[in-house]
């Protein structure tokens, strides 16, 4: 498979999914193609450039037709959003059906929507006294981290956490699991009918 990732800022997720495909060799069934970010200061961005692959600047995240020209120029046939902080418009994630995946720092349904990004996320969990939290990836419907959910993975919290410290520990977790559900869902291994549930699972 042919995979665009979308981001909006380091890309340290972008970076663990393209060392695991590279550690799989020919046993991936995915490469990234394309890597788009709503900032021209991303580095993800730069990540890309650095290994050589097409990257591109956002300028107008609510264009559909915009965005599905560039995915189609380079014959994409999953969408990543790694770090990605705005919404895909309607018709993109009509079009990307069962083909758009995205990672988010917390066990959706909790902790999740709008304007739940970044160490706000952490915060709620810390300020709600969850005792576990963890990373989430899910496949876009066309609300905020409410599609339907593919894989997750838990991480302790402790009573000494702050936001930054038990992000740290999510974001280690979120590396790990995105690039195994992305090849699954690459591979087939993991995908989503028609009714919208989940089937399959990948091994890890
Ligand atoms: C991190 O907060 C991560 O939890 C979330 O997006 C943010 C940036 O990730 N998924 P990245 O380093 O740009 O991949």
């Amino acid at each position: 498979a042919r995979i665009a990732v979308l981001a909006s800022g380091g890309g340290s997720n972008l970076q663990a999914l393209l060392d695991h495909l590279d550690a799989l060799g020919d046993a991936r069934a995915a490469d990234v193609v394309l890597v788009l970010a709503n900032r021209a200061d991303a580095g993800a961005l730069d990540r890309a450039r650095a290994r050589g692959i097409a990257a591109d600047t956002l300028r107008e995240p609510g264009d559909g037709d915009a965005l599905l020209a560039l995915l189609q120029a380079q014959r994409v046939d999953l969408v990543v959003l790694a770090g990605y902080l705005k919404l895909v418009p309607r018709a993109v994630v009509a079009r990307f059906r069962g083909r758009m995946l995205n990672v988010h720092p917390a066990l959706l349904p909790a902790f999740g929507g709008a304007g739940m990004y970044g160490a706000r996320v952490h915060q709620a969990v810390l300020d709600a006294g969850a005792r576990i939290s963890g990373a989430t990836v899910h496949f876009v419907d066309d609300q905020y981290d409410r599609g339907p959910i593919a894989a997750q993975w838990p991480v302790p919290v402790y009573a000494t956490d702050f936001a930054d410290t038990l992000a740290k520990r999510v974001l280690r977790v979120e590396h790990l699991l995105l690039p195994r559900v992305v090849q699954a869902v690459a591979a087939g291994d993991v995908r989503l009918a028609p009714d919208g549930s989940v089937v399959g699972a990948f091994r890890d």
